[in-house]
């Protein structure tokens, strides 16, 4: 099928903004769609449940970008780096992803997260005492942000001290509007990151603790299960996927509440309801937008539609989480809302290792703020929010006003 691929406009701010009148568009027009996303790559649009459930366990997708024919996806990637970057459990498809993911799963289970529960709620209840007085506050950076950040930094073994030199660098690797990422900057931020973390395993070679990294260093040096790149690639990983997502929940699933006023007041007069909201915030608007890229190691069909080899694949979780013939009334927040098997932690092997995480924090975290910050409300106008353009989505700044 020859399609003009559809621009996802990252330089308009209504898109950003609000990208589901185009994400339904797109949906109705097909199950499959051409399309430019995020770094203006050509990419090929799954839109509907179904369809997208069944990509994410195709094994013809490929998850590791060697698999893809467009060149500026490797030529993107820092060239002394590409190793180590491209040889995390993410990007790799089995034996080395059931290898690496085997590593780490002990580490998150529901029940081990569960433990993690009271130290969850005095950090969030710390971060509230210093905004409390005030009356308001700037929900990102003084909580949404701080927050998954010192967790996982803990359960890491990552210096919190260390943490703006780390987002800095991660901010600068993340794809982010119509623009291919500068190869330049994308190249300083791994060089500093990579140094930074060689030096953080060679402290905890000499001062074993009991953290994650300590754990992994035994695996590589004593166990010989992963060698050096996949070892930085891993502890890499783990520290950004475990904080970048989980602010944008905790943000969007604010802000969500923020705009529809009915759904707040039902969760505040009834707080059992919380883990069925922070699905449905996963669902409404969840922090991976509009999906998931995988690669086509062979021309596949999908939905009737032949997609070739090396094709980059998104499957558009975010527009498949309001296919209506999958949600009822999906494009309503229902903070009520039952049988919710959204797609934003994805599906299949790779399914979210993190997601028992991010959903107790998002719990804690929107749960405290409700209870501890009456009268909240948005201190701008909604379109001020200032959404993240590219493949994550969540407001970058929020700021709020409450009874101190
Ligand atoms: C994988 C979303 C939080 C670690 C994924 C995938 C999605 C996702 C969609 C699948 C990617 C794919 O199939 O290619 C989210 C969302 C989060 C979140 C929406 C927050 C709301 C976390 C946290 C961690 C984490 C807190 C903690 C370490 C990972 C890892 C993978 C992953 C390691 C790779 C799993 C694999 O390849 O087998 N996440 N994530 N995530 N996530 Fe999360």
């Amino acid at each position: 099928m020859s399609q003009q691929p559809v621009l996802l406009p990252y330089g308009d701010p209504a898109f950003v903004t609000d990208p589901f009148p185009l994400y339904r568009q797109l949906r109705e027009a097909g199950p499959v769609r051409r399309a430019v996303i995020a770094g203006g790559l050509d990419a090929w649009l799954v839109t509907r449940y179904e369809d997208g459930l069944a990509a994410l366990s195709d094994p013809r997708l490929s998850s590791d970008i060697r698999d893809a024919a467009d060149p500026r996806l490797v030529a993107q990637l820092p060239e002394t780096e590409r190793e180590s970057m491209m040889s995390n459990m993410l990007r790799s498809d089995p034996p080395d992803h059931t290898r690496l993911r085997r590593l780490v799963s002990k580490a998150f289970t529901a029940r081990r997260i569960a433990e993690l529960r009271p130290r969850v709620q005095e950090i969030t209840d710390r971060l509230l005492d210093e905004v409390v007085p005030a009356g308001r506050a700037e929900l990102i950076a003084d909580f949404a942000l701080p927050l998954p950040v010192t967790v996982i930094s803990e359960l890491l073994g990552v210096p919190l001290d260390d943490r703006y030199e780390f987002q800095q660098w991660t901010d600068d690797l993340l794809v982010r509007g119509e623009r291919p990422p500068d190869p330049a900057v994308m190249n300083e931020a791994w060089r500093r990151m990579r140094a930074y973390l060689t030096k953080l395993l060679e402290i905890r070679r000499s001062e074993p603790a009991d953290d994650l990294l300590s754990a992994l260093i035994s695996a590589r040096d004593d166990e010989h299960r992963l060698n050096e790149d996949e070892l930085i690639a891993m502890v890499f990983l783990l520290l950004v996927a475990g904080y970048i997502t989980t602010v944008n929940l905790i943000g969007s699933g604010i802000a969500a509440l923020l705009a529809h006023p009915d759904q707040l007041r039902l969760l505040r007069d009834d707080p059992e309801l919380l883990p069925d909201a922070i699905e449905e915030f996963l669902r409404y608007d969840g922090p991976v937008s509009p999906g998931i890229a995988r690669f086509a190691r062979e021309e596949v069909e999908i939905a009737g539609v032949s997609v070739p080899r090396g094709a980059t694949v998104l499957i558009a979780s975010a527009i498949a989480d309001r296919d209506p013939a999958r949600f009822s009334d999906p494009d309503r927040l229902d903070v009520t809302r039952r049988d919710n098997g959204h797609l934003a932690f994805g599906h299949g092997i790779h399914y979210c290792l993190g997601a028992p995480l991010a959903r107790l924090e998002g719990h804690i975290a929107i749960g405290t703020v409700l209870r501890r910050l009456p009268d909240l409300a948005l201190a701008v106008p909604p379109a001020d929010l200032n959404w993240r353009p590219g493949g994550l989505r969540g407001p970058l700044r929020l700021p709020v006003t409450f009874k101190p």
